[in-house]
């Protein structure tokens, strides 16, 4: 069995500060996500499973979407991190979402859904399409399929704003998720994840977040990436503390890049949907 075909290491880590940066990040790409979810078409009083849920972002915009009516139900074999998912959704006075600790691909969970979501976690899944295919077996005839990954491809359009020290941060980044056995191309392969799994050609979009050159948080969010996978990138010598000297990250990026007043493109994610023949 070779590398793509394990689940990758989670190449995040688990760790209280990842926690604060997924909830980071997702407030950077929350704009994405919503877009999708409106042209996917879900909508009030749907029953919704979001699959690898973590702090819950996803979850608690499917709950917007669904109503009072509807229902999400979101999945994460991480405990711990449910805890943070149950205690947002607790907060924010939702009472239609449940979460559930397991793996999407062996959980029981029912079979009437009318959408499966998930965002940024097939590419940590050793079979993707064989995963999907699973996961389709609990939506009902004329459900939704909704999966939004990220494309750490080096084409030349990526890579902004092109300065020295953010383009070592791109060739770092990609290389430490690629060694740590997640799909680093996970978003233009879901259209062959979909036809693999038997589904109808998806709709396709690509989105990225942008900013910069003065005041962006996009940078302290860069920051906190880096601080999350910099136990894998010492571990695969790909760079060092010392090199990478994540405190003053942030800064260094902003500086670097008001210098040259270009913006600076986060990773750019891929939105993939269909709905299923009734
Ligand atoms: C990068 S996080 C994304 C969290 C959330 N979807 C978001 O976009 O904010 C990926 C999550 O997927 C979970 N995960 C990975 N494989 C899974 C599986 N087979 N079943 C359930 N959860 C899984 C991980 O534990 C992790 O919390």
């Amino acid at each position: 069995m070779n590398k793509q075909n394990r689940d990758a290491e989670y190449t995040m880590g688990r760790s209280e500060s990842e926690t604060e940066r997924l909830i980071k990040q997702s407030q950077l790409y929350d704009d994405i996500t919503r877009r999708f979810f409106l042209r996917s078409g879900i909508t009030e009083g749907m029953k919704v499973l979001d699959v690898g849920s973590g702090a819950g972002d996803v979850a608690l915009t499917l709950a917007e979407f669904v109503g009072a009516e509807g229902t999400v139900i979101g999945v994460d074999v991480n405990l711990d991190i449910l805890e943070t998912a149950k205690a947002r959704a607790a907060e924010a006075q939702f009472n239609n979402i449940e979460f559930i600790a397991g793996d999407t691909r062996t959980l029981e969970l029912p079979n009437d859904f009318d959408a499966i979501v998930g965002r940024l976690v097939l590419m940590y899944m050793g079979e993707p399409a064989d995963a999907l295919k699973h996961l389709v077996k609990h939506l009902r005839p004329g459900g939704i399929v909704a999966f939004q990954e990220v494309e750490f491809s080096p084409y030349t359009a990526a890579i902004h704003p092109d300065t020295p020290l953010m383009n070592n941060l791109i060739a770092w980044g990609r290389t430490v998720f690629q060694q740590s056995g997640a799909h680093v191309e996970m978003g233009m392969d879901l259209y062959k994840t979909f036809i693999a799994a038997g589904l109808p050609e998806p709709t396709l979009h690509f989105e990225a977040p942008m900013g910069g050159p003065e005041d962006w948080h996009g940078y302290g969010y860069l920051e906190n990436s880096f601080r999350s996978i910099l136990p894998l990138l010492e571990a695969y010598e790909i760079t060092t503390a010392d090199e990478l000297d994540v405190d003053t990250l942030a800064s260094r990026i902003r500086e670097e890049v008001a210098a040259v007043k270009r913006p600076v493109m986060l990773p750019p994610h891929i939105t993939a949907h269909v709905t299923l023949p009734t």
